[in-house]
């Protein structure tokens, strides 16, 4: 029996690895998953392990308010190890760039454990954008042993950086896999507020932010954008789940608290999410994983970043990177609220990043190599 170790700790690995654990678990006569969470998010990974009923093995529980990167770095790797040297296990999946993958298969390393590293090859060059995100991605690479590129721009990324070829597979992004399975299932809001909300009387903008890189400054400007636009349409309103971190919700809460037209809210469970996205009208964001998604469901987004490790949407047509300059966030949104045309062009379904089925074609490679 062969045993494969998951780790991960924020919402978005979560979402991402639910599919891969399902497709893992249904091969239990040859291997055996061990799931362990670094809980570096708290409430927000709980959400998405009870919405997907997924049982974990351990728990680092290593959150801590206004935690920083060294403290999320040294508490994994101090963890972590122990664990490793008990289970000894034949591969650890990491997804994405987060500093629980980054660190998590620092810890491989340590152990020579070998690592596959789901949703690898992203990149903008750009160090400090997304922050650290990058860099983690950039250094996750340097030590797995198997790459899973999402798209073929991905995969040709980490041909330039020497990768072996015979080391990346091309399988799609398993978020797709995810937001499929939940929008199989019916759903009606069970949420008050959302339950109520007359989605078609109004143009609904969505909105999430929560990057580093946007801290201070940015958001402020992101925030002050959105007091302008509500006040310039006579229909649009703003529905803004708030990121738990406290620097975020302190921005956000100061300048748009007292605005009617701006629906301030916690964070949803993924299925209100996918929902809610759905029932949008456009949607703004500095988020990875709604870049990933929203083509999928045919919703324009415009990215409150400078850069994007995603260019493929923004390629196609669908996604435009607005950055943080308050004209610019405006003037890209009322655009979209105002013309049909250029809305209509910005909403068509397409699936960049993948057709729902990147799970299985991730775990048939694994149990290849490790059976
Ligand atoms: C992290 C990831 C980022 C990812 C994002 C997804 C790093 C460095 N950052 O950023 O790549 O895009 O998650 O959301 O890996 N908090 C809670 N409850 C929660 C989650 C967070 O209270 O469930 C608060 C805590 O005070 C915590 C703070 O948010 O200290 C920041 O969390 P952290 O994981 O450090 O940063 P994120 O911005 O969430
Ligand atoms: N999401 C969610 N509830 C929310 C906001 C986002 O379930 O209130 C989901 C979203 O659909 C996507 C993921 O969380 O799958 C993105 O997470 P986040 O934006 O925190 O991280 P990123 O993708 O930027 O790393």
């Amino acid at each position: 029996m062969k045993k494969v170790m998951v780790v991960f700790g924020t919402r978005p690995e979560a979402i991402k690895l639910v599919p891969v654990i399902k497709e893992l678990e249904k091969n239990t006569q040859k291997i055996r998953v061990i799931k362990v969470v670094t809980a570096q998010h708290r409430q927000m990974l709980d959400q998405v392990l009870k919405v997907f009923n997924i049982t974990t093995d351990y728990d680092l529980n290593i959150m801590k308010k206004k935690q920083n990167l060294s403290q999320i770095t040294t508490l994994i790797l101090q963890k972590l190890d122990r664990i490793i040297e008990k289970e000894k296990p034949d591969i650890m999946l990491v997804q994405g760039d987060t500093t629980t993958a980054f660190s998590a298969a620092l810890s491989a390393f340590y152990h020579k454990v070998n690592i596959g590293h789901i949703e690898a090859g992203l990149r903008t060059y750009d160090k400090f954008n997304p922050y650290p995100e990058e860099i983690n991605r950039k250094l996750v690479t340097a030590i797995a042993d198997l790459h899973f590129a999402p798209t073929v721009l991905a995969y040709n990324n980490l041909l330039k950086e020497n990768v072996p070829k015979n080391k990346i597979y091309i399988t799609g992004n398993t978020v797709i896999d995810a937001l499929f399975m939940t929008l199989k299932q019916k759903y009606e809001f069970d949420i008050p507020f959302l339950k109520k909300f007359d989605f078609s009387k109004k143009k609904t903008i969505l909105v999430t932010v929560h990057r580093r890189e946007n801290w201070g400054m940015p958001l402020q400007n992101i925030c002050k954008a959105l007091k302008i636009i509500v006040s310039s349409s006579k229909d649009a309103e703003v529905i803004f789940p708030v990121h738990y971190n406290p620097i975020v919700r302190g921005t956000v809460q100061n300048i748009l608290k007292n605005e009617s037209k701006i629906h301030l809210i916690d964070p949803l469970e993924y299925q209100p999410f996918v929902h809610l996205m759905n029932r949008a009208y456009l949607i703004l964001t500095d988020s990875g994983g709604i870049q990933e998604e929203a083509p999928s469901l045919g919703k324009p987004v415009l990215v409150l970043r400078k850069i994007t490790e995603r260019p493929e949407a923004v390629q196609s047509g669908t996604v435009k990177i607005v950055g943080d300059n308050i004209n610019n966030i405006v003037k890209e949104t009322i655009k979209l609220l105002s013309f049909k045309a250029k809305y209509k062009k910005m909403s068509c379904k397409i699936n960049p990043y993948g057709d729902g089925k990147a799970a299985s074609k991730i775990v048939k490679i694994i149990i290849h190599k490790l059976c």
